[in-house]
């Protein structure tokens, strides 16, 4: 037998995002976001899905925090959406936007439930795209009003902050893969938006750090750890561009105020390079308080050349998978928390992600999603060793509450430890919510 015990004050959670469960899209002034209109272009979303009812939790925000309460966690991670407080993006602020967050923030409290607030999960307000989005210089500006909002306005209530999430995914993903919205396919582009959205992060930081709030402010990139197929140099050498190409990334300049070299290169064979104007290095280099990190998976890789921007290749090694296809490695999330510590030293780290896509069904009433639950189990131990390990990880934020919108994915791909049946928006907490409510309330785990 073994166990596992967690620090007294580690923090367990869940996550969501505002455009993946609230639903409500036209209500109370909201405006328009780049999903929006991404999810209502033919061919973009499978089955054509969008986000305009989702989970409804704009309206069953309350029934929501009440499962939280029965789950037993102390922290929830949530993101605002941009376009219910500025519906243009910028300019005049939607009153009816702050009151729903304040309702739904003094809900979480009166719970005993931490608000963990995401400023930018992805939905862009529409209005801003139209003046090109992320690719605009003043988008970033445009954010730092928003996030000045939600500081002045919050404070006291909202102690812990996160910029950005995933920001690998609002640029690369969304503008040189082409898979999320607005979906471009172009390097240059990217590269400008990852750019924009690091000065919007620094310009968010900046001004917190000078209103003086008491609370904590960090970003949320992702991490896909990768292992070489063998122990060339070569395929060593493609597996620390794909570390870094989400990752290092987006800290490197945080950090050290610089872009990493060996991806300069990459890109710079591709065309593209970041338009760095002065004084933009000093305003992405602040210290945070703390990193997030969205850990899923992790590949294997070896040395292809041309058959990509990055010369690589990612191997099917047979290994099982979850239901979105993306295959088990746990020990990745250890190795990406070892490596983390090492490079940036010793700053607080919470996995603000980390879940499995499952797509069971209720029978006879109950979701017997076993499969999510080994997933967890294996993955909260391998986190658990790297905390006996010294890395000080503070939090673990399961994703997700519940079965929401997965993006360009649509409905068909479920990460919840609650079931959500679409047609009569009903919940049913699965078999991996009272195992996670147990873990919860133990604080240890034994296997
Ligand atoms: C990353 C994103 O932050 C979240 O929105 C998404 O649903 C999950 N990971 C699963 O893909």
């Amino acid at each position: 037998m073994s166990i596992f015990q967690f620090p007294s004050d580690f923090r367990w959670g869940a996550a969501t995002a505002a455009y993946q469960i609230e639903g409500a899209y036209a209500e109370d002034g909201r405006g328009l976001s780049i999903w929006g209109t991404f999810s209502h272009t033919p061919g973009k979303v499978k089955n054509g899905d969008n986000g305009d009812v989702a989970c409804d939790s704009y309206h069953r925000y309350k029934e929501d925090i009440a499962y939280m309460k029965e789950l037993g966690i102390t922290t929830y991670r949530f993101s605002v959406s941009w376009p219910r407080i500025y519906p243009q993006g910028r300019g005049e602020v939607n009153l009816a936007g702050l009151d729903f967050y304040h309702r739904f923030v003094d809900e979480l409290l009166k719970n005993g439930i931490e608000p963990f607030c995401t400023l930018y999960h992805w939905d862009l307000p529409q209005a801003l795209q139209d003046e090109g989005g992320w690719n605009n210089r003043d988008t970033a500006i445009a954010f730092k009003q928003y996030a000045e909002t939600m500081f002045k306005e919050f404070s006291g209530k909202i102690k812990k902050w996160i910029t950005l999430n995933e920001p690998w995914c609002s640029s690369f993903l969304s503008n040189y893969l082409g898979v999320h919205a607005p979906g471009y396919r172009d390097l240059q582009l990217a590269v400008n938006v990852a750019h924009n959205l690091l000065r919007a992060h620094g310009e968010a930081v900046r001004s917190y750090r000078e209103h003086g709030y008491d609370g904590e402010i960090g970003i949320a990139p992702n991490i896909t750890w990768a292992y070489p197929y063998t122990s060339s140099e070569q395929d060593k050498e493609v597996c620390q561009r794909a570390i870094e190409w989400t990752w290092d990334w987006f800290l490197d300049p945080i950090y050290f105020g610089r872009y990493p070299e060996r991806l300069l290169k990459v890109f710079e064979k591709g065309g593209a390079k970041p338009d760095v104007q002065p004084g933009d290095m000093e305003t992405i280099r602040q210290p945070v308080d703390f990193i997030g990190g969205n850990y899923y998976t992790a590949s294997v890789r070896r040395y292809a050349p041309g058959n990509n921007l990055f010369d690589d290749e990612e191997l099917n090694m047979g290994y099982d998978r979850t239901d979105i296809g993306w295959p088990l490695d746990s020990v990745g999330l250890y190795d990406s928390l070892r490596y983390t510590h090492q490079k940036y030293g010793n700053v607080p780290i919470y996995i603000t992600e980390n879940g499995a896509c499952i797509n069971d069904e209720p029978v006879d009433g109950k979701v017997n999603d076993i499969r999510r639950i080994r997933y967890l189990r294996q993955h909260i131990i391998s986190m658990h060793r790297a905390i006996s390990d010294g890395v000080p990880v503070k939090g673990y934020m399961e994703w997700s509450l519940l079965d929401n919108f997965e993006w360009a994915e649509g409905y068909g791909m479920r990460f919840g430890l609650i079931h959500v049946d679409y047609r009569t928006l009903k919940r049913t907490p699965k078999e991996s919510f009272y195992w996670y409510q147990k873990l919860a309330k133990n604080n240890f785990l034994v296997t």
